[in-house]
């Protein structure tokens, strides 16, 4: 129970199956008071609400869209309101779904995915962080930035360019952050298949030929050192290592979390 007392909120995190839930499982499972978030709350994110519950953690469900930075400080508010402090904040909100060939991405497109992905971590890192700093405790801020923050993709400039600018953005506040007890990491999970993981499976298995999704998979397991793609667990078991006291000495860092597949 390293987390007892302590609270996590995780954006993004209303979707059965994705890696939000399964930050909040493993949080919850050692103990701290968890805050699901997401666009809206719908049934999906009421049902996750429900199984953090289930695991005997006090919850709280907060509507927040990421890329409205009145939004972003209204959820950190919020979850100070409810449990009298932040001390872990995850930035896991993200599209990853607007898959073009980098010659057709429409301005839209792009302006989309950036606010979401890069403009909402910054939004919350700076509300997290001045709740953290006001509190004096220190705290740990965990970008959930991907594969993609390291090496390109095809079909993804957008998603591709926000996870390396989630990189910059973690060691630059780092730098600052350092001085009040507060880390800020990026975890670099490698594919997982949650439902924003799906969809990239259903487009680059036709993309790359393959003659079904299983078939794609197949082979994305084959190339894996560790001979699987990545599961929401293996994320969840890195943030929690992230959030401990273990950790306190290690910021700035983006781990990579892909059984191999991504070495630097
Ligand atoms: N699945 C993968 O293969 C993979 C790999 C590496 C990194 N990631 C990253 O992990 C994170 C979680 O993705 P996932 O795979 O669990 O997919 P997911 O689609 O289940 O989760 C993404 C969540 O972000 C939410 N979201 C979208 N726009 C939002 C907004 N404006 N404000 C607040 N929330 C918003 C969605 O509603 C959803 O709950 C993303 O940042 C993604 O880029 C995923």
């Amino acid at each position: 129970m390293r987390f007892a007392g302590k609270t996590v909120v995780v954006t993004g995190s209303g979707r059965q199956k994705g890696l939000g839930q399964g930050i909040l499982q493993r949080f919850a499972d050692e103990g701290a008071n968890c805050v699901v978030s997401d666009l809206t709350i719908d049934s999906e994110a009421e049902a996750v609400t429900e199984e953090i519950r289930g695991r005997g953690a006090k919850v709280a469900v907060i509507a927040c869209d990421v890329s409205d930075a009145a939004q972003c400080s209204a959820l950190v508010e919020q979850s100070v309101a409810v449990f009298g402090g932040v001390d872990i904040f995850v930035n896991n909100a993200g599209i990853g779904f607007m898959m073009k060939p980098m010659l057709e991405v429409d301005p839209k497109d792009w302006a989309t995915v950036i606010a979401v992905n890069l403009s909402g971590a910054f939004y919350c890192t700076q509300a997290a962080a001045r709740a953290m700093v006001a509190a004096g405790k220190g705290g740990r801020i965990i970008n959930i930035a991907s594969q993609a923050a390291k090496t390109g993709f095809p079909h993804l400039p957008a998603y591709v360019s926000s996870k390396h600018g989630m990189v910059g953005l973690t060691r630059a506040t780092a730098v600052e952050l350092g001085a009040h007890g507060i880390t800020v990491n990026a975890v670099c999970p490698n594919h997982v298949t949650t439902g924003l993981g799906a969809q990239q499976n259903e487009y680059f298995s036709k993309l790359l030929g393959f003659e079904s999704v299983e078939a794609y998979l197949e082979n994305m397991a084959a190339k894996n050192p560790m001979g699987r793609p990545g599961l929401p667990s293996d994320t969840a078991a890195a943030c929690a290592w992230l959030a401990s006291d273990d950790a306190f000495y290690v910021t700035g860092e983006a781990i990579n979390v892909s059984g191999g597949e991504e070495m630097h």
